[in-house]
């Protein structure tokens, strides 16, 4: 090392860093263009992509020219990944990203603000703080809420869980354990929650046994009448009731629970009502989307994904707490080594993370790109065009159309040679087995992509649109695109 100069194998000059980043954006808005054209995926193998990174080498002992690595590494991703921005893209709850994210990050990753503490991140912080307000706003919870951004709903999720915990538990739930209560904690959901509640189960402390999976109606929403009666039960048993976690977009078909009368229920009988927007939350915002989702603004805490119908690129979750002080009661800590402003906003304090990124940098830039208009009408689309794919498949005579709510739709493929012998329990055996079948085709075929559900023991597909590229005429492809699959299929079944 000289002396008064030092060049770490790290560094990068201004002057090289501008030539391999004009170059990769050209890179990038080339794939910007392609990417309609090109396969949703290459449907490789995990040998076979082993292969291309050819994983087994060791750690280069020295290095190398940036400005190709970087090509080349953008290159290889594009030729073998799967890729949730394209048209066709409908599987699980994963959105087109919105490009502008891409710069939000790019300036995030360079100012690297620690968004821990506000003196380490004065602008990411209040940035930060906005946009979470933002997020609020949209919803129509109230704005004068706290909250913060995590990496995505399972998170955001858990989160709530544990504000929920320390408000109905007590603050000796942190010290003691949950070992040291008097009585054991319960929670409870409709039977179609997203696995994130077994996890925060799992995770805090109380178990996946202290989940009570409550019966669904018709329409997948929890019945309340189920609820009560579990509740009661649980009380006489000398058990602890202490949250109940709402739906509002159930994961496998949209449903969403009767939020108001949950809350006029968890508030009678002090429990906390936590509700999973992760999916659905935002679609509140939109006219005509089922009134049950405005009772959301009643809940305690909520968790919702920018990076599911906010076209955030990965990730990016949030909770939302109707009192700012219920995350510092749950998560709190004032360790020595830190001196902090405490009239400040100092995220370490109010959520489980300590060192945290800029995540909300994307967020907050195409909220302004978009505006709450843009907002609302992307969604409002999507949702338009769920609706449309649903007509399609039910007019089509090899279809059965199953289930539409918010933005997903679930269907069968039906063969007319199958047809009369649908309720059969050999058909709908057969059937299954056809269904699974054409949903690894269709997933490794690259034309399109979608996810599956699993309903009343029959085994659906399943498409969900949270993406802004989408368009009629994708929408009108698809059921000739999905029979001609299916065709091929029948033949082996
Ligand atoms: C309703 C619901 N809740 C929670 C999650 C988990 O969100 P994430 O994958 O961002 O952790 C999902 C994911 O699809 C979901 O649909």
């Amino acid at each position: 090392m000289q002396p008064d100069k030092r060049r770490a194998a790290f560094e990068l000059s201004p002057e090289e860093f501008r030539q391999i980043g004009h170059g990769l954006v050209d890179q990038l808005a080339d794939f910007l263009e392609r990417l309609p054209s090109l396969p949703v995926t290459p449907g490789e193998s995990p040998a076979e992509v082993k292969q291309v990174i050819a994983s087994e080498r060791s750690l280069p002992e020295s290095g190398r020219d940036p400005l190709p690595l970087a090509r080349e590494a953008a290159e290889l991703l594009m030729a073998h990944s799967l890729f949730n921005g394209h048209p066709r893209f409908f599987g699980y709850v994963t959105s087109s990203p919105a490009p502008i994210g891409v710069f939000g990050d790019l300036i995030a990753a360079m100012i690297n603000s620690n968004v821990g503490a506000w003196n380490l991140a004065p602008a990411a912080t209040e940035i930060e703080a906005q946009t979470v307000r933002w997020i609020a706003e949209l919803m129509g919870y109230p704005a004068d809420c706290g909250g913060l951004l995590v990496s995505g709903g399972n998170m955001a999720n858990f989160v709530g869980f544990l504000a929920g915990r320390a408000a109905k538990a007590g603050q000796q739930v942190r010290t003691a354990g949950v070992r040291a209560l008097d009585k054991p904690l319960r929670c409870y959901c409709s039977a179609g929650t997203h696995t994130w509640i077994q996890k925060a189960a799992d995770m805090s402390g109380l178990g996946t046994d202290a989940i009570r999976w409550v019966a669904c109606d018709s329409r997948q929403r929890i019945d309340l009448e189920a609820l009560r009666a579990q509740v009661e039960r649980d009380r006489n048993d000398g058990e602890h009731p202490f949250l109940v976690a709402g739906t509002a977009g159930s994961v496998s078909t949209g449903a969403v629970d009767p939020l108001d009368e949950l809350a006029a229920y968890c508030r009678e009988e002090d429990l906390w009502f936590h509700v999973d927007g992760a999916y659905g939350g935002l679609a509140a915002a939109v006219p005509g989307t089922p009134a049950e989702l405005r009772g959301i603004a009643l809940a305690d805490s909520v968790a919702v994904d920018p990076h599911k119908w906010l076209y955030t690129a990965l990730e990016a979750g949030c909770v939302l707490v109707r009192s700012p002080q219920h995350l510092r009661d749950a998560f709190s800590y004032h360790p020595p080594y830190y001196s902090f402003d405490t009239e400040a906003i100092n995220y370490f304090d109010v959520g489980p993370q300590n060192s945290r990124g800029f995540r909300a940098l994307k967020i907050w830039l195409a909220f302004q790109q978009a505006g709450r208009a843009g907002c609302v009408q992307a969604m409002a689309d999507d949702i338009a065009l769920s609706e449309y794919a649903f007509r399609l498949f039910a007019e089509h005579p090899n279809f059965e159309a199953v289930t539409q709510g918010l933005s997903i739709c679930t269907f069968r493929y039906v063969p007319a040679a199958l047809r009369a012998g649908v309720g059969s329990e050999e058909t709908e055996a057969a059937l299954n087995r056809l269904n699974q079948e054409l949903l690894n085709r269709i997933e490794t075929s690259g034309e399109l992509f979608v996810s599956n559900a699993v309903m009343d023991g029959k085994f659906l597909l399943r498409m969900c649109i949270v993406n802004f590229r989408t368009s009629r005429k994708d929408i009108e492809a698809l059921p000739g695109l999905i029979a001609r699959m299916g065709a091929e299929l029948t033949v082996s079944i």
